[in-house]
């Protein structure tokens, strides 16, 4: 029996596989590559050592999933695939809503056409919005989302809330996940961002490298220690290593569950930059810039649920995020090269 996992070419998703084939489980990766390298699986069949079960397919054609649930012994999905640019998703609600949204319906109805029942889905801190108190806990109100790609999470949410309410057969763990950054140690796999990197770290190791030539620091006004945002930034293989855990709360039958995966620990923008110069070596200059909108000046997660149900806590600290995130990137300064 195998674990399905969709969109396991991306970031999250290589860094899972590659915890899932350690952990003993038998995966098939289903990805349309329109966010990813076909590199990655087999940088991590290098980190493994075990073949990687790939299909290049999008979870909206039908056809082509049921091709591969009728070929394969699938027991159980996560679900990475999607579509994640905030700004992008501002321009193209239709394509996000239709990849995201669509895409998970017809995901799901195959599933269940074949008996699947179990699912751990990608959801992200971003359903909070504004939270009224920090740290945030499950029960903190979700609140409507500023962009379409954060209305994409809520929904999908929401589709599958609904859907375990009607069928109870089913068990289904969304993870609400807070900033992952960081890379696999072994600097073979890590994030790969098309064009200008949005996100925080991905940009500051583009400027290491050279790619970029300064760190645009968005607001230093916000009500922070600094003025500069902070977040609760968590390294991908403690998320990855969530999901593994995830998996076996599934197996204990757990209906609707719900996760934050962070650290509980915020940093702001200034203190990442700090911390990035002392892990490289490598000074990051920067210029304080206006606030980018939508940005809001505090969010971090009370993990303590994802402790206490699944036994999962995240091991690694900014250090080990700053360096790996350093190794990643001074390795391969284009990413896969594709
Ligand atoms: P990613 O873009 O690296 O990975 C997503 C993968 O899905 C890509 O390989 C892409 O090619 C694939 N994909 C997209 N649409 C598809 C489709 N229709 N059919 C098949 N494959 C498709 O992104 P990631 O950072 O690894 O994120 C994985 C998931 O986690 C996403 O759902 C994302 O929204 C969610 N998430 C990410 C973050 C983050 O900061 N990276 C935070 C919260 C939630
Ligand atoms: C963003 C998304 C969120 C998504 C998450 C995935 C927005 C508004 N939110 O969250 O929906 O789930 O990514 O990780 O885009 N910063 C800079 N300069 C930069 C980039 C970022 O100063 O070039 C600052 C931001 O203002 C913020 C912090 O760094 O304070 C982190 O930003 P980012 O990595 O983009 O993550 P979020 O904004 O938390």
């Amino acid at each position: 029996m195998s674990v399905l996992v969709t969109g396991g070419s991306g970031f999250i998703g290589s860094h899972t596989v590659v915890e899932l084939q350690e952990a003993g489980y038998d995966v098939v990766v289903i990805d349309n590559l329109s966010n990813s390298s076909p590199k990655s699986l087999q940088r991590v069949e290098e980190i493994t050592g075990k073949p990687v079960k790939f299909y290049q397919v999008d979870i909206r054609d039908r056809e082509g999933l049921e091709k591969v649930f009728a070929a394969e012994q699938i027991e159980s999905c996560i679900h990475f695939a999607g579509l994640k640019a905030v700004g992008e998703s501002v321009k193209k609600p239709w394509e996000y809503y239709e990849n995201n949204i669509g895409g998970t319906l017809v995901l799901v109805d195959v599933m269940r056409k074949h008996g699947v029942k179990d699912i751990i889905f990608s959801s992200s801190s971003t359903v909070y919005g504004d939270p009224d108190t920090v740290p945030v806990t499950e029960e903190s109100p979700v609140k409507k989302c500023t962009n379409p790609y954060g209305s994409t999470k809520s929904m999908q949410e929401t589709i599958f809330m609904d859907i375990q309410n009607a069928d109870p057969e089913w068990n289904i763990v969304l993870l609400r996940y807070f900033n992952p950054i960081g890379a696999h140690p072994s600097g073979k796999i890590g994030e790969n961002p098309n064009g200008i990197p949005n996100n925080l770290m991905p940009y500051i190791t583009q400027v290491a490298v050279g790619r970029q030539p300064f760190l645009r620091v968005f607001g230093n006004d916000y009500p922070t220690p600094d003025g500069t945002g902070v977040r609760d930034y968590i390294h991908v293989v403690d998320l990855a290593k969530g999901h593994v855990k995830a998996l076996n709360r599934i197996k204990a039958g757990c209906g609707l569950a719900v996760y934050n995966l962070g650290t509980g620990k915020g940093y702001s923008v200034l203190e990442i930059v700090k911390n990035f110069e002392e892990a490289s070596g490598v000074k990051i200059p920067y210029e304080i810039q206006e606030r980018r909108a939508g940005d809001i000046a505090v969010n971090y997660a009370d993990p303590s649920k994802a402790a206490r149900e699944m036994g999962w806590k995240a091991e690694l600290g900014i250090r080990e995020m700053c360096a790996d995130s350093w190794n990643w990137q001074k390795n391969n300064p284009n990413g896969y090269g594709d």
